[in-house]
């Protein structure tokens, strides 16, 4: 299966690529509270300069991210099934803070329980407790197989975006990590779309709150949570399907970027085709007009 940059010259696809990651590393950190901007972002894995001002935190936040976008798109190509310590080394380069507390186990499951604070039918505010540490290895190999059920073989878009969503839903409401669930959600959950030959989806930053509320809307619908114990155990209703809604609808902006990008290609190769004969032909991959 070819990568969605397939059929772009090496330099139309380098910028895509870069235009992505710095979406997808800015979005998804922003929306956990990182405070650098795409322009920050851009500069940062661009230049490999520091933003003053800003803390160092967020930087290595973001190196972090972006390495782990490499991963993702490394796994394109992986013939053997996703394993649990595939997940964990995507977790370890996420979390790039140094943490030296055995209740914030990096590259391993939560050993602690988690909670969440959400706003209930009644208008106040409740604790939700994820699935408790014990159910975390069942669920979480449950998790697997369905991602390596669907990385199986090529996905149509409509297909793919229901991967896509599933697999972000089922992944934070498990919440199998201490801390790092969102961005690992969002790179992971991905790995069916980039596979299937399609950018990734990315949650725009401008949608938080409608992401976080609809994450939460859904959870409402599932009774003991914390006691969950199989991964079919997650209901299939109107809430999920609102999820996926959603998510189809985040997946314009890193279309409109290839788009964009094709549109380029096709005006370079309309000028390649109109030119004279003789001239040499350098073939794919060079920079014509440069
Ligand atoms: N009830 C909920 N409300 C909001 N977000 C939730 C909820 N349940 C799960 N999430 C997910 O949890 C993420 C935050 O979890 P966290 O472990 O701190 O991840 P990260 O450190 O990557 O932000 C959110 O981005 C969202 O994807
Ligand atoms: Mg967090």
């Amino acid at each position: 299966m070819n990568p969605f940059y397939a059929k772009l010259d090496a330099d139309i696809k380098a910028t895509l690529l870069a235009q992505i990651r710095n979406l997808w590393t800015h979005t998804s950190t922003a929306i956990e509270g990182n405070s650098l901007t795409l322009g920050d972002t851009a500069f940062v894995l661009e230049e490999g300069l520091t933003v003053a001002g800003k803390p160092l935190r967020d930087h290595q936040e973001i190196y972090g991210h972006a390495k782990a976008i490499e991963i993702v798109y490394a796994w394109m190509d992986k013939q053997s099934s996703l394993q649990e310590e595939d997940l964990f080394a995507l977790h370890r380069t996420v979390l790039t803070e140094a943490i030296m507390d055995i209740y914030k186990p990096v590259g391993k499951w939560k050993n602690e329980s988690n909670f969440t604070n959400y706003i209930g039918n009644d208008g106040r505010q409740h604790l939700r407790e994820f699935p408790a540490p014990k159910k975390i290895p069942t669920l979480m190999s449950q998790w697997l197989e369905k991602l390596n059920q669907f990385c199986a073989k090529p996905l149509t878009g409509i297909n793919a975006v229901g991967a896509y969503a599933s697999l972000h839903l089922d992944f934070v409401t498990i919440h199998p990590f201490f801390d790092g669930n969102g961005r690992v959600a969002r790179l992971i959950s991905n790995l069916p779309v980039l596979r299937s030959g399609f950018p990734p989806i990315v949650v725009p930053t401008e949608a938080r709150q409608e992401y976080k509320r609809s994450i939460s809307d859904y959870q409402v619908t599932i009774p003991e949570l914390e006691r969950l114990e199989t991964l079919p155990g997650l209901p299939d209703n109107l809430e999920r399907d609102h999820f996926r809604g959603l998510c189809r609808s985040y997946w314009e902006p890193t279309q409109t970027l290839l788009r964009e990008a094709m549109e380029m290609q096709k005006k370079r190769d309309v000028q390649r085709s109109a030119a004279p004969e003789h001239e040499e032909d350098h073939g794919a991959g060079d920079n014509i007009g440069r």
